[in-house]
């Protein structure tokens, strides 16, 4: 009897190590196959146009292939932290750096170390109603986004909230649609004009004609609009793509303003006092770095049109994620509670890395620029915020440079040394120009320093 149950021992623990060796090499395998379906959504991706987002197909069928048009080139962008390979510049093929789009995953490693501080779990059975709170002109914002965005932007004081109707939406992409909606009178006899001085923000022309509504349709470059006509202004600052504070340029009395603050924050810029307009537009995307989560706010003194924007989103979407919301309510508060004990603990406030990270990034790459007599970079007034009492001057998020001398295409330029950029014509501007996303991971940025001072022609 002993001798048998020492038998089946013996069998279960070699059963045992078959089974394991087995779930071992089919975890192995689908790793593989992952693998390969990654890099096949890769090539996938680059064949797809995201409305100037991520990658333009025509751009991309050139990048894939090296300027032989034989062997395919790596191309440096991932959609996650662990997939970022580590590669070396330089050597037979340079890798593409793609620079063209403005993912915030510089502040990943940042998040990073925050762990449970900003993890939000939800079961199932939670936020599975449409309604959030029916008594608020916007009936699908969830109050702790309300209580998180009033806060922090009294802590950062670089908006008015009093006396402000919250409309939060899917980014603040769709709270620039919504905002087109609620200004556009609905029975006018033609569309209303939309401007912005360039060089403007490349999706404002986008967005607002895609749909091609009898609404509105986008009317360019608000230095040069003279109509005698009903507009609306959007006054981006710091603006996109060149970083620079602005104001209002139309010189008439039949406008609109609508303020788009995605960068009025204090890594980019200094702040110099709440900003106290009709119609504000935020975003975590550029604020926290959050753009997966798709979350805007607008803030908006009427009454009426904050009701008219809720009104686009109900129709549009009937409300936005609860789920994004209340993560972008934890990761806001997150925020207001290390600023608000920035004395009291050696932990780092998400402000202070942010704002040394981009200020290490700047001073990096104006130090790659002037090694060169082909490119040049703008200047900005130092200033003090008000926030962190540094004087500085700004740090915006993309760099908008300018191919000097002879040539006159400088995306095409850069792009034969394979880096991708967003070339002045999609912003109402020269060719001349590009604009180079500030934001990406490290290590595309450490290339592009290095390979920006080793072009020659
Ligand atoms: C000026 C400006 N406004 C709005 C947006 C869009 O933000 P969101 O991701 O919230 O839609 C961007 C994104 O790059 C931007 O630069």
């Amino acid at each position: 009897m002993a001798n048998f149950v020492f038998f089946l021992k013996n069998v279960l623990v070699v059963s045992l190590a078959m089974n394991m060796g087995l779930i071992w090499k089919i975890r192995h395998d689908n790793e593989e196959t992952l693998a390969y379906k990654w890099s096949s959504w890769g090539n996938i991706q680059q064949k797809l146009h995201f409305h100037g987002f991520c990658f333009n197909g025509e751009k991309n069928n050139r990048v894939e292939k090296d300027a032989h048009g034989s062997k395919t080139t790596p191309i440096l962008a991932t959609t996650s932290s662990s997939a970022a390979p580590s590669v070396a510049d330089g050597g037979e093929s340079p890798v593409i750096i793609n620079l063209d789009h403005g993912d915030p995953t510089m502040y990943e490693n940042f998040w990073k170390q925050k762990g449970e501080e900003t993890t939000v779990v939800t079961s199932s059975w939670q936020h599975i109603s449409y309604f959030s709170d029916i008594k608020n002109v916007c009936w699908f914002l969830e109050p702790g986004l309300m209580s998180a965005i009033k806060r922090l932007h009294k802590v950062v004081g670089n908006a008015v909230t009093e006396g402000r109707h919250i409309v939060v939406g899917t980014g603040s992409s769709q709270l620039y649609q919504a905002a087109l909606y609620a200004l556009s009178p609905h029975n006018a006899s033609g569309p209303m004009n939309v401007v912005s001085a360039a060089p403007f923000y490349s999706s404002y022309p986008l967005m607002t004609d895609y749909l091609k509504s009898g609404l509105h349709k986008w009317a360019g470059d608000a230095n040069v609009f003279n109509k005698q006509e009903p507009y609306i202004e959007l006054v981006t600052s710091p603006n996109n793509p060149d970083g620079f504070t602005r104001q209002d340029v139309v010189k008439g009395d039949k406008g609109i303003l609508v303020h788009d603050l995605a960068y009025y924050w204090p890594q980019y810029t200094p702040i110099l006092s709440p900003a106290d307009y009709d119609i504000m537009l935020f975003t975590v995307s550029k604020s926290t770095g959050h753009a997966g989560s798709r979350i805007g706010w607008a803030l908006v003194k009427d009454r009426e049109i904050a009701k008219k924007m809720t009104t686009f989103i109900e129709i549009n979407t009937i409300g936005v994620s609860k789920d994004s919301q209340n993560r972008a309510a934890k990761i806001l508060q997150a925020i207001s509670d290390s600023c608000d004990h920035a004395n009291q603990t050696d932990a780092e406030t998400f402000f202070d890395y942010s704002y040394k990270l981009m200020a290490q990034r700047w001073k990096e790459i104006r130090e790659a620029v002037n090694k060169t007599e082909l490119f040049s970079l703008p200047n900005f007034p130092l200033e003090t915020c008000s926030f962190s009492g540094r004087t500085f001057g700004q740090l915006p998020a993309f760099a908008w440079l300018k191919c000097e001398g002879e040539v006159d295409d400088c995306e095409s330029f850069l792009r034969r040394h394979k880096i991708l950029t967003r070339g002045g014509k999609h912003f109402g501007a020269s060719m001349n120009y590009v604009r180079i996303s500030m934001l990406s991971r490290e290590n595309e940025f450490k290339l592009l320093t290095q390979r920006l001072p080793a072009i020659t022609c």
